[in-house]
């Protein structure tokens, strides 16, 4: 990422902190009386954090880093918005949760912080934001301590080949409209975000990559991580497609009977 690639999304992302922290999306008053914003998923996935050491990267503004701390770990989250992060640090206060966060871009994490965790998670709309699939890998695997975990749950590439139609009212009406061996990033200007329908939002312009499955799971097991698991789910944790129904578990699904499409993956893996 040169330098105003970065800065075109750093802006975004702190432009989209106090629409996300007032959003329905997030519901930060049932959070603060202490429901976890994190899912099912990922609760299942990661397993117990009681007492272990965790950090979180691309935290946004740090429900999540807080529900893990909630749930007994050491946590430190990592995000690039000075926004984001001043607002984690005062809800952490709020709540009387010991959590530290760190403003840093992923890629310079490594010079400001020399610790190693025993599980490292990252989760929802992270890998769209890094142009450098091997080089985040790399960070990603030096900051895991010695039998260590690495956990993501992310969108699924295959995902973002789709155009969103917001007339289509059905698996079968999507239609492939960019690459997925994608790159060049997708200049984007888009007015909301997932948690914000955007009215009160000027139009915004940011960076996406798409890595291709493929590319982040070589890039893991380069930097010297042993996968356990590569998970695909046909659920999503906001709506990208207009047909998607939301069930209890707060996730949004395909309807009966339409092709089911991955939307999630997850990867699990350790060092060794
Ligand atoms: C979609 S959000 C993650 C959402 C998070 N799972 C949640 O729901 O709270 C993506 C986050 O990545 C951060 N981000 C994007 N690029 C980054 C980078 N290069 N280094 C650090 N953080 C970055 C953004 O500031 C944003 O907070």
């Amino acid at each position: 990422m040169d330098a105003s690639d970065h800065l075109i999304n750093q802006d975004f992302w702190n432009a989209v902190v106090p629409h996300h922290t007032s959003s329905a999306f997030y519901n930060l008053e049932v959070f603060k009386a202490g429901a976890t914003s994190l899912l099912p998923i990922e609760l299942e996935e990661v397993g117990s954090v009681e007492g272990k050491t965790l950090l979180h990267l691309q935290c946004h503004f740090g429900m999540d880093t807080l529900s893990w701390a909630r749930l007994g770990a050491r946590v430190t989250g990592v995000d690039f918005s000075e926004q984001a992060i001043a607002f984690a640090r005062s809800l952490a206060q709020e709540l009387g949760l010991d959590a530290s966060f760190i403003c840093a871009d992923i890629y310079d994490l490594p010079n400001k912080l020399s610790e190693q965790f025993e599980i490292v998670f990252t989760s929802y709309g992270v890998l769209c934001w890094l142009p450098d699939i091997e080089r985040w890998a790399r960070v990603v695997a030096d900051f895991i301590q010695p039998g260590g975990t690495f956990y993501i749950i992310d969108g699924h590439p295959l995902t973002r080949i789709f155009s969103s139609d917001p007339h289509a009212t059905g698996a079968t009406d999507l239609k492939v409209a960019s690459s997925y061996f994608m790159r060049e990033p997708a200049i984007v200007e888009v007015r909301g975000s997932y948690a914000d329908s955007g009215e009160e939002f000027p139009p915004k312009k940011m960076l996406n990559w798409n890595h291709s499955l493929g590319d982040i799971l070589s890039a893991l097991i380069q930097a010297g991580l042993t996968i356990e698991f590569l998970h695909e789910f046909p659920v999503m944790h906001w709506a990208p497609f207009p047909f998607l129904k939301q069930g209890e578990d707060r996730l949004w699904h395909f309807s009966q009977g339409d092709p089911q499409l991955p939307l999630l993956f997850s990867i699990r893996a350790t060092k060794g």
